[in-house]
C-alpha cells in the first residue's frame, strides 16, 4: 500500500507499520485489548516478517537464516537487523521473537512516530492517536483511494478473508499476526466459515506460520514467569515516616522521593485504621504508569464516591477507555489554549479590575487572594458568570467532599452538616444560573465556552452527559480556579523571595507590554524566556497534585514487584522531581535546569501535569494564564512575603498550597491600572 498525498514523499508501509494500523482502536484512541505480551511477540514478528519480505532473512519451522546484512534503510528493521547479523549461532524464529519481545516497544514508540510523520496518525496529548484522512493507492491494482490508512488496510484484509480474493504475501503475514493477536473479532463480525478462511489463509505462507507458530509457542511464557520472579513490596517503618524532616514540612514530593531512595520505587505505607497504601515513586515508575496505566489501571473505583456527592457518575476524570477518550476529545478544545488565546483581552481587563482592590501597604492571606484572582478570570472564561460570591463557599465543600471520599481523612457526616447542606444548595443555584444563561438566544455574539460545550454535549447525547452530572462539571471551573489559584500562589511567593528572578521577570513584563497588552502570540517560549523557565521550576519544586489514585484492575509487574489486583495505588508521580539523579540538587531553585544541554524536564521525571491518559488537559491553557497572571502583576506592583522572615511550609491536603500563614504585602504600585 502506498501512501500519495503530498508533500510527504510516496512511501510504502512496512509490516510494523500496517500491523500497528490494524490494531488501533479508533474509539479508544489506542490499540485493542491486546495482552502486553501478545503485542510484543506479534511487533516483532512483524519486524522479522518485513525482513524476510526484503530477502535479508528467511525462516523455515526450524531455523532463522541470515541472508544479506545489507541495511534496509528503514531503522526500525535495521537496528533489529545487525542483531541478528551479529549472532554466531544459528538460532530458530521462536527464539528470536522471545529474544527481541522486549525491544518491541520501542518498536511500537518508533513506528508510532513514523506514521505522525507521515500524517497517517495523528498525536493526542495523553498518549492518544487518532487516525487521519489521506489518498492511498494499491500497488496492484493501481486505483487510488480516500480514506483512512487503517480503512484501507482493513478493506483489503476484509476482502481476502469474505471475498475470496487470493492474498498476496503480506496480507496473509498481515493476517496471521492479527489472528495470533486475537483481534479480527472486535474488527469484523465473523461466521463460521470466515474464521475458517482466516485459518487457511494463515496456512498459506511459510513464514507467517513459522512466525505466527512461534508467538503462539511463546505466549505462555511471561504468565508463567510473573509470580516468580517478582520481588515482595518493602513496608516502610512507620517510625521512619514520622520523623522524616520533609512530612512535617508538607512538602509530599520530597518526603516520596526520600522514601524511594531508601525502600526503592515501588513501597508500601500501612497507617493505623486505614488500608494498606501503595506507592510507585521515581522516573522509572512514571515510565510505566504512563506507558502502560491504561491496560492496567483504573480510575472510575476512588472517583465513583467523590463524584457521588454531586450526584454525578461518569464525569471525565472517573472514566476509562473508550468513553474516556470520546469525552476528552469533545472537551478539548474548551480547555486548549487556543481558547484563552481568543479572549486575552477579556482576562487583561478581569484581572486588572480584581488587582484594582488591592491598596498599597496591605497583606493578603496568598491563596485566598491568589485563587479569587484566578477564578475572577476563570469563571467568566468557562461558565460566562461571574463567581466571587459563592467561590469560598464552593471551594470549601469541594475540598471537605476530597477529605472524606478521596483521601477518607474525614468520616461521611462531615459532609451532612447544616453548612454542608447550604453549600450544596449554592451549587444547584449555580447550575441554574448557567443554564438560564446559555439559551441559544442569550448566547448570540458570545464567544464560545466551556459550559456552552457541555450542555450543547448534554442535549446531543444525553445518555453521555446526563443531566445528574451538571452539577459536577458546570462547577468544575472553580475547581480549575483553586489549583490554578495555588500554583499562582506559589509562584508569586517564588518571585518576591528571589529579588534578581524578579527583576528579570519584570524586565520581560514591561517589554512585552510596553506598547499596549499584546496579543496572544507574544506569549511564545522564546519571548518570555525567563518567566517560562521560571513557572517550569515553579511546577517541578511547588507541584499542586503531588500524587494521583488508581485501583489496579489487572495484576501488573511493576520494577519487578507484583501488584496484586484490586490494590489502590498511589502514583507519586512528583516524587522524581526531588531525586537528585533525576534534577541534580533538586532543592535547589534553578531556572537553568531547563537550559540545553541540562534539559532535565526532558524525561518521565518531570511531571506536574499528571501522567498518561487522564494527563491534564489544560496544560496549554494553564501555562498561558499563569504567564499572563505573573507578568501583569510584575509589570504593576511590587508585592513582598509577608512576614519578611517567613520560612514556606505546605498544606497538602487535599492538594499541595503554601501554609495559611503566607501573606503577600502590596509594598508598591508601580502604574495605573486604567480600569
Ligand atoms: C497548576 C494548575 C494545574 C495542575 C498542577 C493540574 C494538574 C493536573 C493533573 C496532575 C491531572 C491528572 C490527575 C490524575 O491523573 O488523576 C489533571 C487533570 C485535569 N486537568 Fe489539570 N491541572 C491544573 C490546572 C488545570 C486547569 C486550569 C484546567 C482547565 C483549564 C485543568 C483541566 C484538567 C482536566 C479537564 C483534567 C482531567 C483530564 C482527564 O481526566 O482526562 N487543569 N490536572
Amino acid at each position: 500500500m502506498t501512501l500519495t498525498s503530498e508533500p510527504v514523499a510516496t512511501k510504502q508501509l512496512t509490516l510494523p507499520d500496517e500491523l500497528v494500523l490494524m490494531l488501533l482502536n479508533e474509539e479508544s484512541g489506542y490499540f485493542h485489548q491486546v495482552p502486553g505480551w501478545h503485542l510484543n511477540c506479534a511487533v516483532v514478528g512483524a519486524v522479522l516478517a518485513e525482513l524476510s519480505l526484503l530477502s535479508r532473512i528467511d525462516t523455515d519451522m526450524d531455523s532463522l537464516f541470515l541472508l544479506d546484512s545489507t541495511e534496509t534503510g528503514n531503522p526500525i528493521l535495521d537496528s533489529i537487523l545487525k542483531e541478528i547479523t551479529e549472532e554466531s549461532d544459528q538460532r530458530n524464529a521462536q527464539y528470536w521473537i522471545e529474544r527481541l519481545a522486549p525491544r518491541a516497544e520501542s518498536i511500537v514508540d518508533a513506528t508510532l512516530e513514523r506514521l505522525v510523520e507521515l500524517k497517517i496518525l495523528e498525536y493526542h496529548e495523553g498518549e492518544f492517536w487518532t487516525l487521519s484522512r489521506t489518498a492511498w493507492q494499491t500497488e496492484l491494482s493501481g486505483s487510488a483511494d480516500e480514506g483512512t490508512a487503517a480503512q484501507f488496510v482493513r478493506t483489503r484484509i476484509g476482502k481476502v478473508i469474505f471475498n475470496n480474493e487470493i492474498p498476496d504475501p503480506r496480507d496473509v503475514i498481515i493476517v496471521c499476526l492479527v489472528n495470533t493477536c486475537d483481534v479480527f473479532r472486535f474488527m469484523f463480525q465473523l461466521e463460521d466459515r470466515d474464521e475458517e478462511r482466516i485459518n487457511l489463509i494463515c496456512n498459506m505462507d511459510l513464514i507467517g506460520r513459522s512466525i505466527a507458530a512461534a508467538v503462539s509457542e511463546s505466549l505462555a511464557g511471561p504468565l508463567l514467569q510473573r509470580s516468580a520472579l517478582t520481588k515482595k513490596i518493602p513496608v516502610v517503618s512507620l517510625r521512619r515516616l514520622v520523623l522524616n524532616r520533609h512530612l512535617r514540612a508538607g512538602n509530599f514530593p520530597a518526603l516520596f522521593a526520600d522514601l524511594a531512595e531508601e525502600y526503592g520505587p515501588v513501597f508500601e505505607l500501612r497507617p493505623p485504621f486505614q488500608d494498606p497504601m501503595i506507592f510507585l515513586a521515581g522516573p522509572e515508575t512514571n515510565r510505566w504508569v504512563h506507558r502502560n496505566g491504561r491496560m492496567y489501571l483504573r480510575t472510575k473505583d476512588y472517583f465513583s464516591d467523590f463524584e457521588k456527592v454531586y450526584g454525578a457518575s461518569g464525569v471525565l476524570p472517573s472514566l476509562d477507555g473508550a468513553d474516556h477518550f470520546r469525552l476528552r476529545k469533545s472537551l478539548g478544545p474548551a480547555y486548549s489554549r487556543g481558547r484563552l488565546m481568543g479572549q486575552l483581552d477579556q482576562v487583561y481587563k478581569d484581572a486588572r479590575t480584581h488587582m484594582a482592590d488591592w491598596t498599597v501597604g496591605d497583606s493578603y492571606p496568598a491563596t485566598r487572594m491568589c485563587r479569587r484572582m484566578i477564578n475572577a478570570q476563570l469563571s467568566p472564561l468557562m461558565i460566562s458568570i461571574d463567581s466571587q460570591d459563592i467561590f469560598d463557599d464552593l471551594t470549601v465543600f469541594k475540598e471537605r467532599a476530597l477529605n472524606v471520599h478521596i483521601l477518607k481523612v474525614l468520616p461521611k457526616f462531615m459532609l451532612k452538616t447544616p453548612s454542608m447542606k447550604r453549600r450544596i444548595k449554592i451549587l444547584d443555584q449555580l447550575v441554574e444560573k448557567v443554564q438560564s444563561g446559555h439559551t441559544p438566544a442569550q448566547r448570540v455574539g458570545s464567544p464560545r465556552d466551556l459550559a456552552d460545550d457541555l450542555l450543547s454535549l448534554h442535549a446531543s447525547d444525553p445518555q453521555f452527559v446526563p443531566e445528574t452530572n451538571l452539577r459536577f462539571v458546570l462547577s468544575a471551573a472553580l475547581i480549575a480556579s483553586v489549583y490554578l489559584g495555588d500554583a499562582f500562589s506559589f509562584v508569586l511567593y517564588a518571585m518576591a523571595s528571589k529579588p534578581d528572578l524578579y527583576k528579570e521577570i519584570r524586565a520581560e513584563a514591561d517589554a512585552l507590554f510596553a506598547d499596549g497588552d499584546p496579543d496572544a502570540g507574544a506569549f511564545r517560549p522564546q519571548a518570555i524566556d525567563v518567566t517560562h523557565r521560571f513557572l517550569m521550576e515553579c511546577l517541578r519544586v511547588y507541584p499542586i497534585v503531588p500524587v494521583s489514585l488508581r485501583t489496579v484492575m489487572n495484576t501488573c509487574v511493576v520494577e519487578g514487584y507484583r501488584i496484586p489486583i484490586g490494590s489502590q495505588v498511589y502514583i507519586a508521580q512528583t516524587a522524581a522531581h526531588y531525586m537528585s539523579e533525576v534534577f541534580p540538587d533538586p532543592l535547589k531553585f534553578d531556572i537553568d535546569r531547563y537550559l540545553p544541554p541540562r534539559n532535565e524536564h526532558r524525561s518521565s521525571g518531570y511531571a506536574p501535569y499528571g501522567l498518561g491518559t487522564h494527563r491534564c488537559l489544560g496544560v496549554g491553557w494553564m501555562e498561558l494564564q499563569l504567564a499572563v497572571n505573573v507578568l501583569l502583576v510584575a509589570h504593576h506592583f511590587t508585592i513582598e512575603v509577608s512576614p519578611p522572615n517567613f520560612e514556606l511550609g505546605f498544606n497538602p491536603l487535599p492538594s499541595m498550597k503554601p501554609s495559611k500563614k503566607l501573606k503577600f504585602r502590596i509594598a508598591e504600585q508601580r502604574r495605573e491600572l486604567n480600569v
